[in-house]
């Protein structure tokens, strides 16, 4: 027999699996529709089933941040694995060399050193890695300027053996306005990635692949010219910072947290069994809004502390009661980080709960 959501055992993640599916195939159908390819980034779901649906709906690979990510969604059985971080330590060029026997692989890197080694650990074990170049297109954080100082290292990779100079990568992180600020943002990031196609073009270098794409930026990433693929990662599931950015619908928000009201002993509170270890303390990304989520029932309640197992609501403008052993339906702010805590997702029909699945990637960080 199904049971309801809210007879779960709280605190519980639970993901609406008709939100999903959507989610996905609306993802699928963009990329579709504007021959992108798309190579989700798994760091939001870490579930090797979600993978298989991605892959089952046309994605060319699947993205990952990490060794142990990578370990765990070959399971899916892509053809070709991202590592869109660069790999350094000697243990896990290893690791990702024994990966590279069954499916290819793929790094990202800004630097000789990441280059080198990546390249002494193929030769080590016998194996091909491709590398793709990645470049800075605003956001500041991993990769080399975009131009000429790409081609550079590219060259660099040509002559290392083990490796296969593919192409270039950005992660256009810094696209996350409003939606005019988006598109104006994505201009800055077109420039950046134009210039970085004009410089290999200049030296006659074939770039077969130019990655970027985000959840917040993934359906204006045709306004930016040159990409051959997209590697959006939160829009399965979606979340406040989604939602916020005027990225998403709440609806199309499928990840949610189940708690249930412990305790209203304290006037103007209710204290809920999801605190910082069930939701992850990550604040919104912009915005005045604040708070850890967003209450579905009583979104005039702010969840506005959260200790590791409580969270803490104001409930003074609510025009809601609150009672002990209710249960709550929360909107993570950030829902990659949340997904991260749990050991399994609860998955829903129409409320009900219709079977689980293992977030087998969660605390995989090396
Ligand atoms: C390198 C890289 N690619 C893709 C993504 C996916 O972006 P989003 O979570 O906005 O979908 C991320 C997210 O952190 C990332 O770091």
């Amino acid at each position: 027999m199904p049971m309801h959501y809210s007879e779960l055992s709280t605190p519980a993640l639970t993901v609406d699996l008709d939100v999903l599916d959507r989610n996905l195939s609306c993802m699928a159908a963009y990329c579709r529709e504007h021959k992108l390819g798309l190579r989700p980034h798994t760091k939001t779901h870490k579930t090797v089933e979600i993978g298989r649906m991605q892959l089952s709906r046309g994605a060319r690979g699947l993205t990952v941040a990490k060794v142990g990510e990578a370990e765990v969604m070959l399971a899916a059985e892509p053809e070709e694995l991202l590592v869109a971080f660069p790999v350094l330590g000697a243990e896990p060029l290893r690791r990702l060399a024994v990966l590279a026997r069954t499916a290819r692989i793929l790094v990202s890197l800004d630097s000789e050193t990441a280059a080198q080694r990546l390249s002494a650990a193929a030769v080590a074990h016998g194996v091909t890695f491709g590398a793709l170049v990645e470049f800075d297109a605003g956001l500041g954080r991993c990769g080399l300027p975009p131009g000429h100082g790409c081609v550079a290292l590219a060259k660099e990779i040509q002559k290392l053996p083990g490796l296969l100079f593919r192409g270039v990568l950005t992660y256009p992180g810094n696209i996350g306005g409003v939606e005019a600020q988006r598109h104006e943002q994505a201009q800055g990031v077109a420039a950046a990635v134009r210039r970085t196609i004009e410089a290999f073009e200049a030296e006659h270098i074939p770039v077969e692949i130019v990655s970027a794409g985000s959840t917040p930026s993934a359906f204006i990433s045709h306004e930016i010219s040159g990409l051959t693929e997209i590697r959006p990662g939160t829009y399965v599931y979606n979340d406040l910072n989604t939602y916020y950015q005027g990225a998403c619908a709440l609806e199309d928000c499928a990840a949610r947290v189940v708690a249930t009201v412990v305790s209203t002993a304290v006037p103007g509170r209710a204290i809920i069994d999801a605190g910082s270890k069930t939701l992850s303390s990550d604040l919104l990304r912009q915005g005045a809004q604040s708070g850890y989520g967003l209450v579905t029932e009583a979104p005039d309640a702010l969840l506005f502390k959260l200790n590791e197992e409580h969270g803490f609501l104001d409930i003074t403008a609510s025009s809601r009661a609150f009672h002990v052993g209710e249960t709550l339906t929360i909107i993570p702010n950030h829902v990659c980080t949340c997904v991260n805590m749990h050991d399994e997702l609860f998955l829903l029909r129409k409320g009900e709960v219709v079977g689980t699945w293992r977030v087998a990637g969660r605390g995989k960080i090396r």
